[in-house]
């Protein structure tokens, strides 16, 4: 039975999930499934985003003969040719055989290597930037090349303002019925898979990502439709963010990595005493057993933390083997910028730690603490002292561990004696954002606030404070009326700039708004990212310097949305824009696969290490 979901009015999700994968890529555990997306649109002519593994075809194929209820299939686009998306192209092929195959000439060789139809005859190449049009929708064409294979690219619809990302912006689970990444708690529940599937999955191009990035910058996008996990149409310069911080390979959070290899539990003893002197030293601490904990799940830990410990027992006489394979891995997918520290054990000849500085040194940007920590067979009384030191050695290059260690006797003291005001105390209070608007007679008007309270409830009564240098506050004064719009977690940064950035002395703020909604004291309020509206009528005011505190009693109120209100630190952490992670290399980019040569010069024989062309095929950055 077919099982599809609504993206648009006319853009269809036709994928499924398989929850029976054991490993993805036959090497990336997915304890929670995945899913493999494709989508279709119904515009004048009739669009297929790729296919779907061969393990999900049989609901792929209903959804897609439901959705198209009797119409032709007349294109395929291909973004993509690994085989998870790529799989049931002939198959599509031989059911609809009007399709044709929108694509590059790299995805068109490489059909070829998987497929024997006639590919040429149903082709239509596409370039960097080219278009095509399907009716309402216009399709752009971006090419993505090592995100993650050579020949992927992506496109956006400048009509719905639609970028389908391929690979990119993945995750790993099954939907589970979600669609859309608002309709789960993503960062509680998703976050984590999403920086699995990124570190695992690209992680090695971040160079590629970010030029891909710095493309996408350039648009207007509504919505992210990926080959993996959920549909995002809110919070998606997060997302975004998100990936330009992993694509940097800049760590998210301070704290150490301690990932061990023990077969007789020594190592691992170590390891647990470091662990307790970091977090006496006020240092978060993750650890991982090598041997239990699957290579992916550390690798993406690894790109999360700033810091990186690695103890392993010595094994014939090199790393001990799940170690080894872990190092490898890391050293693969391009880690750098990290601070390592190393432990090794061994009960005749001890190795490990040399073998692991070894790979390490060939990482980018790695700081490697010179003394490696040394233990035969187990740990004794008298190496707690190099124990310590190493947990120092750590500590002293971990920003803010001493701000997290426990406060002492004496401090608590001095912050006693001297009683000081710190401004940023204030923003731990829960404050949520809100449009206050008013009218002054001729034109309407409104600013941002952050304090409205409920002051009684029979009657209702509600208290604002508001700066007396915004325009709305001499409104309320002379008219006694307005309206509180409470702001949620959706509300993008414009409308900050549009109300809290400019004074409506000089401009009218409300001729950008979407709507024309008023409640009934003729007052506009802001519908599109609002959860509810309250009118006041003004009953008392105190004047409090800056500020005119005004009391009213609440004229009529109602409830617009059950997304969640904005809250002050919620607009701090994902709306406001943070300065985004810059790569200032200067060199060459290779215009086949995207591999950035860092130099003033490129040698006059120089290949490329990835796609092994010549410099013929790169351009200065
Ligand atoms: Fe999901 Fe690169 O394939």
């Amino acid at each position: 039975m077919y099982c599809y979901r609504k993206v648009t009015d006319d853009l269809y999700w036709v994928g499924s999930n398989d929850r029976r994968l054991a490993m993805f890529e036959g090497v990336y555990s997915v304890p929670d499934g995945v899913s493999y997306n494709s989508y279709l649109l119904l515009d004048e002519k009739t669009v297929l985003f790729d296919t779907v593994d061969k393990a999900v075809k049989g609901t792929f194929f209903e959804n897609i003969a439901e959705v198209l209820d009797g119409r032709k299939l007349d294109y395929m686009v291909i973004h993509h040719m690994e085989p998870d998306h790529s799989e049931a192209i002939q198959e599509v092929v031989m059911r609809y055989p009007e399709v044709q195959i929108i694509c590059n000439q790299k995805i068109a060789n490489m059909m070829k290597q998987y497929f024997e139809f006639d590919i040429d005859s149903r082709a239509i190449l596409m370039n960097e930037g080219d278009s095509f049009s399907f009716g309402k929708h216009n399709l752009v064409f971006v090419m993505a090349p090592m995100v993650h294979w050579p020949e992927v690219m992506v496109s956006y619809d400048t009509t719905d303002k639609i970028l389908f990302s391929a690979d990119g912006f993945g995750t790993f689970g099954a939907l589970n019925g979600a669609l859309f990444a608002d309709e789960v708690d993503f960062e509680r529940d998703y976050l984590d898979e999403a920086r699995r599937y990124y570190t695992n999955i690209v992680g090695k191009y971040g160079d590629q990502v970010q030029a891909l990035l710095k493309k996408a910058a350039t648009l207007e996008i509504n919505m992210i439709c990926p080959l993996h996990g959920f549909v995002w149409r809110r919070n998606i310069g997060d997302f975004i963010g998100k990936y330009m911080h992993w694509s940097s390979y800049a760590p998210e959070e301070y704290g150490v990595v301690i990932a061990y290899a023990s077969v007789y539990g020594h190592t691992e003893n170590v390891a647990e005493i470091l662990a307790c002197r970091l977090r006496e030293r006020g240092v978060k601490t993750v650890m991982f057993d090598v041997s239990v904990t699957p290579a992916s799940d550390i690798i993406a830990a690894a790109f999360k933390w700033s810091h990186l410990v690695f103890a392993s027992t010595t094994y014939n006489a090199g790393i001990f083997v799940n170690m080894e394979a872990l190092i490898y891995d890391l050293v693969a997918h391009n880690i750098q910028n990290r601070t390592i520290a190393l432990i090794e054990n061994g009960s005749w000849a001890p190795t490990s730690g040399s073998l692991m500085r070894e790979q390490f040194e060939k990482c980018k940007n790695m700081t490697i603490l010179e003394n490696t920590l040394t233990v035969i067979s187990s740990l004794k009384k008298d190496q707690l002292a190099q124990v310590d030191a190493l947990a120092d050695a750590i500590a002293e290059s971990v920003p803010g561990a001493a701000k997290t260690l426990p406060m002492p006797e004496a401090k608590k003291e001095e912050i006693a004696v001297k009683a000081e005001i710190d401004p940023n105390a204030m923003f731990k209070l829960s404050y949520g954002l809100f449009v206050l608007s008013a009218n002054d007679g001729s034109k309407d008007n409104g600013c941002i606030i952050n304090t409205v309270m409920q002051v009684t409830d029979v009657k209702k009564r509600i208290a604002i404070a508001v700066n007396k240098a915004n325009y709305t506050h001499d409104i309320i004064k002379k008219t006694g009326e307005f309206n509180v719009s409470v702001l949620t977690t959706d509300v993008p940064f414009k409308v900050f700039q549009q109300f809290g950035f400019q004074s409506g002395r000089d401009v009218d703020k409300f001729a950008q708004a979407g709507s024309e909604a008023r409640t009934a004291n003729g007052l506009r309020y802001v519908p599109e990212y609002s959860n509810a509206v309250i009118s006041g009528k003004v009953t008392e005011e105190y004047d409090y310097d800056t500020h005119t505190l005004f009391v009213a009693d609440v004229t009529e109120s109602a409830v617009l949305s059950n997304v969640p209100s904005v809250t002050y630190q919620y607009y701090f952490d994902h709306i406001k824009p943070k300065p985004q992670p810059t790569t200032d290399k200067t060199g060459y980019v290779c215009k086949i696969c995207g591999f950035i040569y860092e130099g003033d010069e490129l040698p006059a024989d120089y290949i490329c290490p990835l796609c092994k062309h010549g410099v013929e095929d790169f351009e200065k950055l």
